[in-house]
């Protein structure tokens, strides 16, 4: 038997980024999922040795979820539950890859709140890919094992994502956030002295559903690919923040300027605040904090307002800088607050959700934690 621990991130900055081949700076949860894999008669179903199945199952749900290794294709994965194509979705494509995927029993135990955009799904897939790489001494290296899980979520579950996800999810470090270069992969942990700093990220859940296979996620990223063709670039990263000008000039849909103007805008803003972070200002990262969300919010497009409330409440409660964090439509906002005002802050969020006759929101602060590891079982 073998367990492995994978977590779930907040994003920091650099939001739709990634598919354009940009630049990041998530950082990994405490909290995570933990996947833990059986050769089969050992296991806790008692599948018969000789079975042909691969089982999954997770603390969470009701019922496991039993395939047969032989013949499953792409549709095969589109017929069983969610959460079980993260899981099976990693085996099938190790197995269409030329590996010999043995039958197995999987499961998975997560603490992540899902629709959070916390990344539940990237803290699954890669405890799962981490947990098979080591019961069958495979030996992924990490280029590996990121090409994997980012492929089971575009390939296996049909999400167009970025890929940012699962890379701080397999190589966060704790007490840093990662900055990662979506071009090239290559990443780099970078001191988040949050305690050093008397400062706190606040995490307000505002429960406001959020969900990337909606298709409003797919046309940002087709959009952006779009005005990347008409400005003869091969990714939006490709444009400078000295270019923007120029490149807003040649495109004449309202829609694609706005979108290369937030995408370009971030790129930089991710770059300054790595930059702010290596010379230990992270109190001087707020502004751009909050310039992000007013992009994301103005040109982008991608927030809602549980999630607009929750960052003016942070920001005049005393937050330095506030932002929504992850994918959009809903979500999560981080907030940037002195230690001292952590709670005064909390309760803006609450009463500004109360006057708004909205639900309650979840209020936690995060602690930069370690990427995925092995559970001692
Ligand atoms: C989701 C996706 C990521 C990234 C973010 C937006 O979390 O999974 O790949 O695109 O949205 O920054």
């Amino acid at each position: 038997m073998t367990s492995w621990f994978a977590p779930g991130r907040i994003n920091l900055i650099g939001e739709h980024t990634d598919y354009n081949d940009g630049f990041v700076l998530p950082c990994a949860l405490a909290v995570g999922c933990t996947a833990t894999v059986w050769s089969v008669g050992v296991g806790w179903t008692g599948t018969a040795e000789g079975s042909d199945a691969w089982t999954v199952r997770s603390v969470q749900q009701p019922d496991p979820v039993v395939v047969r290794r032989s013949g499953l294709d792409a549709a095969d994965m589109q017929g069983v539950p969610e959460w079980s194509r993260y899981v099976l979705g990693a085996l099938w494509l190790l197995a269409d890859r030329g590996v010999d995927v043995p039958p197995l029993e999987v499961e998975v135990d997560s603490d992540v709140p899902s629709g959070a955009g916390l990344s539940s799904s990237a803290a699954l897939v890669c405890s799962v890919a981490r947990a098979v790489d080591a019961h069958l001494g495979l030996g992924l290296d990490d280029d590996a094992l990121f090409a994997l899980t980012r492929d089971v979520e575009n390939d296996a579950v049909g999400a167009p994502t970025g890929g940012m996800d699962q890379l701080v999810s397999l190589r966060g470090e704790a007490g840093h956030a990662l900055f990662c270069d979506m071009r090239s992969h290559a990443t780099r942990s970078v001191p988040l002295d949050l305690g050093g700093s008397g400062l706190a990220v606040l995490v307000a859940d505002t429960r406001a559903p959020h969900r990337h296979s909606d298709g409003e996620y797919g046309a940002r990223r087709r959009g952006c690919e779009e005005a990347a063709r008409r400005l003869g670039v091969p990714a939006l990263r490709d444009v400078s923040a000295d270019d923007l000008d120029a490149a807003l000039e040649r495109l004449d849909d309202e829609e694609l300027r706005r979108y290369v103007r937030h995408v370009v805008t971030e790129d930089d803003r991710v770059l300054s605040v790595v930059r702010l972070l290596d010379e230990g200002r992270l109190a001087d990262v707020g502004p751009l904090l909050t310039a992000s969300h007013r992009s994301m919010r103005d040109d982008f497009r991608i927030t809602v307002p549980e999630v607009d409330i929750a960052v003016d409440a942070l920001l005049e409660a005393g937050a330095l800088g506030a932002r929504m964090t992850g994918g959009g439509f809903g979500g999560c906002v981080i907030g940037l607050v002195p230690v001292a005002s952590v709670d005064a802050a909390g309760d803006a969020v609450r009463r500004a959700f109360a006057d708004a006759g909205f639900g309650e929101p979840d209020l936690f602060t995060a602690e930069p934690s370690q990427g995925a590891h092995a559970v001692d079982g």
